[in-house]
């Protein structure tokens, strides 16, 4: 079968190098692509964002099925527009895709559901934000209600800098449109997670754990990122914390979405916090998680393209997953400057020899071919992923790897996975 998937990030090289494995894949189409992705099959010239494109690019080559890696595809409509030209496709409609492009949305969902996140009010006038943080005593986390490429989230100490964060946000602006509506919540504590599942509806399948790593800086500190640095599996959830997390997370929120008229096929996405009082939902996402995906798929030992499919076909409830039990750790490398400015068109080289020795794949993120070169052309430049025989096995390899990588200005953290170490010691 042939297959058209869409983007061009760190998560599209892992899909890619996964769906490679599957005796069922005929020729693989990327659109754009990476120089990474550029190795498991051809990297076509078209954005993510030109649906028209797209579509017409799929029903040329007849491809069996689109998969819709990005937010920003699903939320314009990219699936609704494939499926109505006939073409299955792997991800939430529009509709569906709201859990994650609309905060109000899915904090009115959850509100609805009974699903556990933190106390929180939706406003769309600055006026009304500034009077009620002001009544609060405690730290706030004010939020963009629209997509703001895993950026648009401020986390405040008191409600003074609260105000100022919803200032930035609904009057300068600083997210664009994002911002014209913000979620205003309680600040929760405990350790984050990143749970996701697929489902098809009804059905759900739960996949192996993972933590992001999302301030740019060691001991989780400067602005957040979408994400320097992941691993799988969180020893923070544990079996007792995979149930509940299903029975009072998962079950109610597809559930709701069925409810809503809007039920949901794809990945689901939850962020969660792990805090003394059990799981709360952070955010959702109606996708594979960037970087998560990488270890996560590293350790996915059966086919992704019949899961895929099954989704596709409503048929989840058939499928059964094999994990490799050895954990993985990706260790993102950034370029200088980010998550600010920063530039691009760097060399990068020792791809090949980081990978030397096994258990370690190089996915690309931010890259290019240039000539014979691959070069830096994004702020998340490359995901390097390791297995080991225990979380402190597969940090050392990848950051064994990452030493033999070299581009001008790379930046990346020295403590990705030391959260799991810790507390597995
Ligand atoms: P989000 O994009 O909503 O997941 O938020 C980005 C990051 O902000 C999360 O990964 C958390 O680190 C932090 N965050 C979001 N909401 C809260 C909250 N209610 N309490 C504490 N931290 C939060
Ligand atoms: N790793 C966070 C995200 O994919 O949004």
């Amino acid at each position: 079968m042939d297959v058209l998937l869409i983007g061009g990030g760190g998560r599209e090289h892992a899909i890619a190098w996964k769906l490679r494995q599957s005796k069922q894949l005929g020729k693989l189409y990327i659109a754009p692509g990476n120089a990474g992705t550029a190795q498991c099959g051809e990297n076509v010239a078209i954005k993510d964002s030109d649906i028209p494109a797209l579509v017409k690019f799929a029903k040329d080559k007849r491809v069996g099925l689109a998969i819709v890696g990005p937010e920003e595809p699903l939320a314009h409509g990219a699936v609704d527009a494939m499926e109505a030209a006939g073409i299955k496709t792997f991800g939430p409609n529009a509709a569906a895709a709201q859990l994650e492009a609309d905060k109000a949305f899915s904090k009115q969902l959850m509100r609805s559901g009974a699903i556990s996140t933190a106390e929180g009010r939706v406003f769309d006038r600055f006026s009304d934000a500034k009077a009620y943080i002001a009544s609060r005593d405690e730290p706030v986390v004010i939020k963009a209600a629209g997509l703001a490429k895993g950026k648009g989230v401020i986390v405040c100490d008191d409600p003074a800098q609260g105000i100022l964060a919803a200032e930035k946000i609904m009057v300068d602006k600083i997210f664009g449109a994002a911002g014209d509506k913000v979620v205003v919540e309680d600040k929760l504590l405990g350790e984050e997670a990143s749970i996701l599942a697929f489902v098809d509806g009804h059905s759900i399948y739960v996949m192996e754990s993972a933590q992001d790593h999302k301030p740019i800086g060691d001991g989780d500190t400067g602005p957040n990122t979408g994400g320097m640095g992941a691993y799988s599996p969180a020893p923070i959830i544990t079996e007792d914390m995979e149930i509940r997390i299903t029975r009072e997370i998962f079950v109610p929120t597809v559930d709701a979405m069925n409810r809503s008229g809007a039920p949901f096929k794809g990945v689901l996405y939850a962020g969660l916090m792990i805090t003394s009082g059990g799981p709360r939902v952070l955010e959702f996402n109606v996708r594979f998680g960037d970087p998560e995906t990488q270890p996560i798929l590293m350790r996915l030992q059966s086919d992704l393209l019949e899961v895929l499919l099954a989704v596709c076909e409503a048929r989840l409830e058939d499928v059964f997953l094999k994990w490799d039990p050895r954990p993985a750790v990706c260790v993102v490398m950034a370029s200088g400057g980010y998550p600010d400015e920063y530039q691009k068109g760097k060399v990068i080289t020792g791809l090949k020899e980081a990978e030397e020795g096994g258990d370690v794949v190089v996915f690309h993120a931010g890259t290019q071919l240039r000539n014979s070169d691959v070069v830096t052309s994004g702020g998340r430049v490359l995901g390097v992923t390791a297995l080991g025989a225990n979380i402190a096995a597969a940090k050392a390899r990848a950051y064994e790897a990452v030493g033999r990588i070299h581009f001008e200005g790379a930046c990346y953290r020295h403590d990705i996975a030391d959260k799991a170490i810790q507390r597995k010691r």
